[in-house]
């Protein structure tokens, strides 16, 4: 049980140190894998039933589960578990009588674990990894490899809604175990085509994202251009009205004043009244 939590306090360090590194991959899988088996021991497993892995606190937000196969079932029906379905004629390489499956939902700890260059998750990495389980209790258990006669896997990517304009951008991209990674298209909305165990997500490249920003820097900038020469304008223009109004209030004021003297004549107009009333008195 120390054993355990000095394992398992390795793989966070691995983790929150080397970001995406190989080695901390491969120590969570290892981690996880005890974990699932353990499971399965607890259970006294029905084969083709799944059984969830129980995870320390500090793990929380990822999702283990584990099924046990008989190979003939795996090669007669396929598997088809946690959103990842492995078609009917697939066989184990090398062969073995039962097989576990281990499923992973890294959930909140796929950016922690797995990174892809120039690219960012859009979903959580989802994966399964398969194991010899002839004899489950025994130590050091095997990991095997599959080997696909028939149709690719199909791995369902649930809770993925994409926007119109990111499903031709988005792409899926395949973990191998031994560090590999290999992207290809969706063959769906949320649903990547894979042709062995591993890791799966979907991606968009960081190039599209810059372009993005880009142009909003542009049209920031354009913006306030604009704005700047529009109140330029906006200034000349009054200015040359206020210009305008001013003159034309001067022309006003001396049209004014001219008024105003006239105005300051007709107030002399009790004389020319009584010029006006003369003739009156006359009669
Ligand atoms: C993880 O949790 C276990 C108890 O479940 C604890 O003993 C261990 O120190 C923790 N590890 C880290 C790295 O936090
Ligand atoms: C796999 O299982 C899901 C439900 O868990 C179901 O909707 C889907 O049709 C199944 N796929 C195949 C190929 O059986
Ligand atoms: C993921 O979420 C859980 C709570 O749901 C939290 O305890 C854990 O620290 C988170 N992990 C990371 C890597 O953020
Ligand atoms: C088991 O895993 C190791 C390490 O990833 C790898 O080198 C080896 O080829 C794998 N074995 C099989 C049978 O896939
Ligand atoms: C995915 O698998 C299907 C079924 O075999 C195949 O027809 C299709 O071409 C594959 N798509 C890609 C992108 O690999
Ligand atoms: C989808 O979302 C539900 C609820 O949030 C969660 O339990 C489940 O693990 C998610 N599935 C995947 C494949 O991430
Ligand atoms: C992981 O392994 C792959 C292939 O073996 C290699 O190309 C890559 O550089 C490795 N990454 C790290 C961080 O060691």
């Amino acid at each position: 049980m120390y054993c355990k939590f000095v394992w398992l306090a390795l793989c966070l360090y691995l983790s929150s140190s080397a970001h995406g590194s190989n080695s901390s991959r491969n120590c969570l899988d290892a981690y996880l894998q005890d974990s699932a088996l353990k499971a399965l021991v607890r259970h006294r497993p029905q084969t083709g039933a799944l059984y969830k892995a129980v995870l320390p606190r500090n793990l929380s937000g990822m999702e283990v589960s584990v099924v046990r196969l008989r190979s003939k079932t795996l090669w007669k029906l396929g598997a088809n578990f946690s959103n990842i379905h492995i078609p009917p004629r697939t066989i184990s390489v090398p062969h073995v009588r039962r097989m576990a499956i281990v499923y992973q939902n890294l959930g909140n700890w796929s950016s922690q674990y797995y990174r892809v260059p120039g690219y960012s998750l859009i979903t959580s990495v989802v994966g399964f990894l398969v194991y010899d389980a002839s004899n489950v209790r025994a130590r050091g258990i095997r990991n095997i490899s599959l080997s696909l006669m028939g149709k690719p896997i199909s791995v369902y990517f649930a809770n993925l809604t994409l926007h119109h304009d990111m499903i031709s951008a988005a792409k899926c991209v395949a973990f191998r175990p031994n560090g590999a990674i290999y992207f290809s298209d969706m063959i769906s909305p949320n649903v990547c085509n894979a042709t062995d165990q591993g890791h799966f997500s979907i991606v968009v490249g960081l190039e599209r994202k810059h372009k993005r920003w880009y142009l909003w820097v542009v049209g920031i900038v354009l913006g306030c251009g604009g704005l700047v020469l529009m109140g330029y304008f906006a200034v000349v223009l009054i200015r040359h009205l206020q210009t305008k109004e001013i003159q034309a209030m001067e022309k006003h004021a001396d049209d004014g004043e001219i008024f105003c003297n006239r105005w300051i004549g007709n107030s002399k107009l009790p004389s020319a009244t009584v010029t006006r009333t003369q003739p009156d008195l006359e009669n």
